[in-house]
């Protein structure tokens, strides 16, 4: 069977605009979907001639707004489009759509008959915006009313389970060319894995569209082709992945991925949102996944399901990367690492030795910040916003510990050698936010200067409270190092390969 063909749909008001955007992607497309319901009303009466002006396989869609278009003038004059846009078929087939998208509902015959006389191939196609498929093999093949037809199922998941479900239904198609997604953020799998669904399409857009692509659960065809390295994967690539939610943003993908290049290992790395862990870990099962990167909120819940822990896991009581064995699901936890490199490269020492640290927050990364803090010797003082769980950490570690609040601040003075960052304020703040009290993390702290400063978020680079303790002449440092190499690590569990 053919491979997976990337496909870029076309949302454009003007005709003018989709040539542009199709020069821009030309090189990562092997196909693109013309929305005429995109189009503006007097540029729809051009579309004739459009296959002529591209010079690369074209889909005909007219999308209804029932089926997630924006078509609303009804089935007649959509039918009259239809056939517009089909009619004067040219004796050379690259001057006519090489396929055209019928609902599943949509029987004109002489639409249909015109389609074939002239080699315009048919989509027919079955939306579910609002849930899930239970029978798409059945489905499909009755679809397929000529024989001739490639079916298509575009369907909403509300949860991974239901694109889980997709991938489990999907062995069971007959060997006939069909296209399947699962549509919005959870179906992205659907997208990248389009070839272990034998899916003859995976639709992308363009940045350009306006839309957050994410929201979509589309990627657009760059992405696609040079981070996802799309056209390499087949039913042997490995395949690994980043477990979370909501996953907004993760640059885990780019890392992994960069490193099966750089490394010519045959493998994939691909963000796999859920809610609960279970359903991650029932996905990779039913896919083949071979390991998964582990992020907020499932790193504690994620250990009831291992037969077999690291100790640094034992001892952070966290977990932020699985590997499949023959007995089940092994856990490590590479975060101290990547903290433990990331900050002695900051501070160009290896020791803490006669350094008092400050530690605030006490929640996951709080605790690999702590397992990191003991084994290099320094002395620490854990502050957090709910003062029992800064007491049992400390306990661990044989640290102090404070509430976080302004009492504290004479206290955090004198641990204030290094101030070590690890809670979620400020995290992902937006520039008009910037300064809002409630996204600084010690808004009652007056940096002097001589502290060094570490905040584990890298997302913005530099958060509020960096950039306060900058302003006062304090060495900072964000989280992305420790990001890169705790990734560095997780590439060496998964491949058995060093990244650098
Ligand atoms: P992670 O694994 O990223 O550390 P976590 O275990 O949920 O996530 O811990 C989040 C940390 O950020 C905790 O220390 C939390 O304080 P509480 O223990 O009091 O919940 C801290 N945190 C989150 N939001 C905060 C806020 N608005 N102000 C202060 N601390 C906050």
């Amino acid at each position: 069977m053919k491979r997976s063909k990337i496909c870029l749909c076309l949302t454009g008001e003007t005709i003018a605009e989709d040539l542009e955007i199709i020069e821009k992607y030309r090189q990562h497309i092997d196909m693109v979907e013309l929305r005429v319901d995109y189009l503006n009303k007097d540029e729809r009466l051009h579309v004739r001639n459009f296959p002529s002006l591209v010079h690369i396989p074209t889909i005909l869609t007219i999308r209804r707004s029932i089926d997630g278009g924006k078509y609303i003038e009804g089935e007649a004059s959509r039918t009259t489009l239809f056939a517009r846009a089909l009619a004067f078929a040219d004796p050379d087939p690259s001057k006519n759509f090489a396929y055209v998208d019928f609902e599943d509902d949509f029987h004109v015959p002489c639409l249909q008959d015109a389609a074939f006389a002239y080699g315009t191939r048919v989509i027919r196609s079955f939306h579910d915006m609002k849930g899930t498929v239970k029978n798409i093999a059945e489905k499909m093949t009755k679809m397929r009313v000529t024989g001739h037809e490639i079916p298509k199922i575009a369907l909403m998941p509300k949860c991974l389970s239901d694109v889980t479900d997709v991938f489990r239904q999907a062995k069971d198609i007959p060997d006939f060319p069909h296209i399947l997604i699962a549509m919005g953020p959870f179906g992205v799998a659907t997208r990248i894995l389009a070839e272990n669904l034998k899916s003859f399409i995976t639709y992308t857009a363009p940045i350009e569209n306006g839309t957050n692509l994410f929201d979509i659960g589309q990627l657009d065809p760059i992405t696609l082709n040079t981070i996802y390295n799309f056209h390499n994967i087949t039913e042997n690539t490995k395949i690994f992945g980043i477990t979370g939610y909501p996953l907004n943003t993760t640059l885990s993908p780019i890392l992994h991925n960069t490193g099966f290049k750089k490394k010519n290992i045959d493998g994939i790395y691909i963000p796999i949102r859920a809610e609960k862990i279970e359903e991650a870990l029932d996905f990779a099962n039913v896919i083949g996944v071979q390991g998964m990167s582990v992020t907020v909120p499932h790193k504690e819940t994620i250990l009831q399901h291992l037969y077999q822990i690291s100790a640094k896991v034992g001892e952070i009581g966290a977990c932020n990367t699985i590997i499949k064995r023959e007995k089940g699901w092994e856990g490590f936890n590479t975060d101290a690492e990547g903290f433990r490199r990331s900050l002695c490269s900051f501070l160009e020492t290896d020791t803490l030795k006669g350094m008092k640290v400050a530690i605030i927050g006490a929640g996951g990364a709080a605790r690999a910040a702590a397992a990191v803090v003991k084994e290099l010797k320094g002395k620490a003082c854990i502050f957090n916003r709910t003062p029992s769980r800064a007491k049992d950490l400390a306990a661990a570690y044989n640290f102090k510990w404070a509430p976080l609040n302004e009492e504290s601040m004479i206290l955090l003075e004198q641990y204030s050698d290094l101030i070590i960052q690890t809670t979620s304020v400020g995290l992902g703040v937006s520039e008009a936010a910037f300064h809002l009290p409630e996204n600084d993390a010690l808004p009652y702290y007056d940096f002097r200067g001589h502290e060094a400063v570490y905040d584990m978020i890298y997302s913005p680079s530099v958060t509020p409270v960096l950039a306060r303790a900058e302003s006062a002449g304090c060495r900072i440092c964000n989280g992305l190092t420790m990001l890169q190499f705790q990734g560095y690590k997780q590439f060496e569990l998964f491949t058995g390969e060093t990244y650098e």
